[in-house]
């Protein structure tokens, strides 16, 4: 069994704890913004392509002293490097947290490179290069007081980059935090799913995505642990056959996205082509005004704007009452989830909520409203 730690955005780590115990995780135990479990390498290969809400899965590696940059320096050259890195590798460190005499992580990080790298030098007359986009081995470096946590990034970048969206709409939420808030929604794939403001299609996507049992790592071009000297490529490839094998074919249910913005539905359609998802989701360039529900019931999600990156308050207001009317008159028997981070525009939906979530949209504190309407 091995340790690892998921990092997942704040507010999000009791839903990634819940994804990480039905996906086979142990001791799975949440904290903040981050869960611990522990697993063996199988399993750590099923997270990285089957997890829908996390960023990213660490293993560490060693907790070392650092109570200043001549003591991490130290420490980080007494562990054995070559058991991770050859020098032929290149590498790079990500840091993060600070104490009173490491309190900027790019100069923490430089300490944790230089430490490494002289090590080599010494030992062996070379060095591994330093390659901050795609390193064979990106190691995550965490100050807590005055200690260091080192582990090992086997996702590499993080896992909300799922492959899919080259092209982005003005203000497209992280693929982990949609594929959250439809876990927080309770949504079943028999269920009609309406997003009437949906950009580039993020929640339609993912929605379709976890319905037809697509793992969302499928897309990616490659993984951390893929140039790991203990990468066991069978195993890996074992995991991705499954993977690709127990895909569904066919929705139980429809899953529609619509804007009023053309450019994003268009958007929305090239992001749910590449993977595979055009005949399954879809996609209309329709107005807010005019938007029918497409069942008897089913769920309604959307993010409108909320002022902090677009629109003006004035507009806003008149689509969050246009919002709020059009569920009242056009989806009755429906259940609603409005994310928004700005209560007062909330206030202007004029409808009585039945539940509250709180949730980040990054660093914005934002609220996911539902509704029953009857
Ligand atoms: C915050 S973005 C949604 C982002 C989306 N969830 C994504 O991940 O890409 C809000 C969207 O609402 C759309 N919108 C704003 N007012 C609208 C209206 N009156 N009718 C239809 N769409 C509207 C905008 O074009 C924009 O794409």
């Amino acid at each position: 069994m091995n340790n690892y730690f998921a990092t997942v955005a704040r507010g999000l780590e009791v839903i990634a704890a819940q994804e990480l115990a039905r996906l086979g995780a142990k001791a799975v135990r949440p904290d903040f913004a981050g869960v611990y479990f522990q697993g063996d390498k199988a399993l750590l290969y099923r997270v990285n392509i089957w997890a829908r809400t996390i960023f990213r899965v660490l293993v560490p590696i060693a907790n070392i002293k650092a109570y200043n940059a001549q003591q991490l320096y130290r420490s980080v050259q007494n562990i054995n490097w070559s058991e991770y890195l050859q020098i032929n590798q290149t590498f790079a460190v990500n840091c993060t947290g600070k104490n009173k005499n490491l309190n900027h992580t790019h100069f923490t990080a430089l300490q944790i490179k230089n430490a490494i790298t002289d090590r080599q030098q010494k030992k062996y007359r070379k060095r591994s290069s330093i390659e901050p986009k795609n390193p064979d081995l990106l190691i995550n470096a965490h100050i807590d007081r005055d200690r260091c946590i080192l582990s090992l990034d086997s996702s590499g970048s993080s896992l909300h980059r799922r492959g899919y969206r080259p092209a982005m709409g003005l203000a497209p939420l992280k693929e982990t935090l949609a594929a959250a808030l439809l876990e927080m929604t309770g949504w079943t794939p028999d269920l009609p799913l309406f997003d009437p403001l949906c950009g580039s299609g993020t929640l339609p996507i993912e929605a379709a995505l976890k319905a037809l049992n697509i793992a969302p790592g499928l897309y990616r071009q490659r993984f951390g642990f893929q140039t790991w000297q203990d990468f066991e490529r069978d195993l890996w490839q074992e995991i991705v056959t499954q993977a690709k094998d127990s895909q569904l074919s066919t929705l139980a249910a429809p899953i529609i996205g619509s804007d009023r913005d053309l450019k994003v539905i268009e958007q929305a359609r090239i992001n749910a082509s590449n993977c595979g998802l055009e005949k399954q989701i879809k996609f209309l360039q329709q107005e807010l005004s005019s938007v029918e529900a497409p069942a008897e019931r089913g769920i309604i999600i959307c993010n409108p704007p909320y002022g902090q990156r677009l629109g003006n308050t004035k507009e806003l207001e008149s689509l969050y009452q246009l919002l709020g009317d059009i569920l009242k008159q056009r989806f009755r028997g429906w259940t609603a989830y409005i994310l928004t981070g700005n209560k007062n525009l909330a206030k202007k939906i004029g409808l009585r909520t039945s539940q509250r979530l709180p949730v980040y949209n990054g660093s914005l504190s934002c609220t996911l409203l539902k509704y029953e309407l009857y």
